[in-house]
């Protein structure tokens, strides 16, 4: 090991407290952190030299591959101008475009109005404060609830944090945040009270998967059928894509496999290709419109963050989406999620580990399982985590949801990197577990 990685490695135990992490035993001697020094394409290197495949994306972010000279150039053009000014009561070329592109995304009126933060949770907090402000504005104040599922994850914000189904992220807060109607699937909707379904402002999900939940895939149609039953009692749909966008699911966004228009769509983690933090939350002249009125009326939304728009991020989120047009990426889709697909169900078939697995297009979950019995595995054991840790050494990073094991790569991998990375999780699996 280089001089440079253990002091790196020594300073970074003394200091950095990493997200999701149990600092104990990483912190403890025999512990070394992998520390990423570049990334090239789908492959990240670390300080000794080692190579790897990125096997989720950077946390579900990147798409087209890290320094693509397109987003570079972008980034790096950017940067010569400015790299940050305020979007309170200014604007900037940059999110300027980068709205009018976003809109145009979808149909024509539909959503036209473009709100930027900065990461999913903010996306999603934005999404609940303007439909909360908007009822409020239009005579309906008493329709402050959501209607959430159980297993959802739409962020670590307070109030995103209290819309999310999953007991360690959600129970020791879950005292504050918004008031939620928790619902395990779409059948319970037709048992909620009608005084419940009078108080409630919008549903909330994460559309086709459940990506925190351990890539749960909801059943075909649901969506539409969701659409059709929030317009019939009023309530809003907040689509949550902030997994799910950016050609994840083998469509630019999920909701176009059911061809659902939401009243609001939260986007962030690809929306730069995965290279700076920025979000938007966007929604229709319908809604725009209600908060306009005279200075004195208070009508504003009064919201926002100081990196709102930030010229950095929707300049990367410009060469993103010119590099979707540029190369045809949705096109080329098709065949990388289908030996994807077929890859994954031969291992599943042949691996006596592997159980139940759950695919959209180029995201999949495999829950491993006690070859013996097929029952799920001791959560406590931290088997998943233990084979991500083996999967390095086959050249592949990725990170479990508890006993499931994932892998979401960026769109830019080949059919090659996709048998080498499936492979890498079989290996690391026998590694484990004989
Ligand atoms: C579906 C979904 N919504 C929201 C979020 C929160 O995004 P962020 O971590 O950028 O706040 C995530 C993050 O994993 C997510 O998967």
């Amino acid at each position: 090991m280089s001089g440079r990685t253990d002091h790196l490695r020594q300073l970074d135990k003394a200091h950095l407290w990493h997200p999701f992490t149990q600092m104990k035993g990483w912190t403890e001697s025999e512990y070394d952190p992998l520390i990423i020094a570049s990334g090239s394409g789908v492959i990240l290197t670390d300080t000794e030299g080692n190579s790897y495949l990125d096997g989720n994306s950077s946390i579900w972010t990147n798409i087209h591959g890290h320094g693509h000279p397109t987003i570079n150039a972008a980034i790096k053009n950017q940067l010569d101008q400015i790299a940050h000014c305020s979007a309170l009561g200014f604007s900037n070329e940059a999110a300027i475009l980068l709205a009018e592109k976003l809109a145009g995304l979808f149909p024509e009126n539909t959503l036209t109005k473009v709100f930027f933060s900065d990461n999913g949770s903010t996306a999603i907090e934005c999404a609940c404060k303007m439909a909360i402000q908007y009822r409020q504005l239009s005579g309906q104040g008493n329709r402050n609830s959501f209607i959430a599922f159980g297993g959802a994850y739409h962020g670590d914000t307070m109030g995103a944090a209290s819309l999310g189904g999953i007991g360690v992220f959600q129970d020791r807060f879950s005292a504050n945040g918004y008031h939620v109607h928790r619902i395990e699937n779409p059948g319970e909707l037709e048992a909620l009270p009608p005084a419940t379904l009078e108080s409630v402002n919008g549903l909330i999900i994460e559309p086709l998967i459940q990506g925190a939940a351990g890539m749960r895939t909801w059943p075909a149609g649901m969506l539409k059928s969701l659409r059709e039953w929030c317009d019939r009692h009023n309530i809003f749909l907040i689509l949550d894509e902030v997994m799910t966008g950016f050609g994840r699911t083998g469509k630019m966004f999920a909701c176009e496999h059911e061809e659902v228009i939401p009243d609001f769509l939260c986007l962030a983690k690809g929306l730069t290709g995965g290279y700076l933090p920025l979000a938007a939350t966007l929604t229709s002249d319908r809604i725009y419109d209600a908060f306009l009125g005279e200075y004195e009326e208070l009508k504003t939304f009064f919201y926002g963050h100081s990196y709102c728009a930030n010229p950095l991020g929707c300049a990367a989120a410009l060469g993103s989406l010119q590099v979707f047009e540029e190369k045809n990426v949705l096109e080329s889709l098709p065949s990388k999620i289908e030996t994807f697909a077929s890859i994954l169900r031969e291992v599943v078939d042949r691996c006596p580990h592997f159980g139940e697995l759950r695919q959209v297009g180029l995201i999949a979950g495999i829950d491993l399982v006690d070859a013996r019995s097929g029952e799920a595995l001791d959560w406590k054991a931290e088997t998943g985590a233990r084979v991500c840790r083996a999967a390095r050494k086959h050249g592949l990073l990725t990170r479990p949801v508890r006993d499931t094991l994932t892998l979401m790569p960026p769109l830019a991998i080949s059919e090659n990197q996709i048998s080498r990375a499936i492979d890498a999780l079989e290996k690391a699996t026998h590694d484990v577990l004989g």
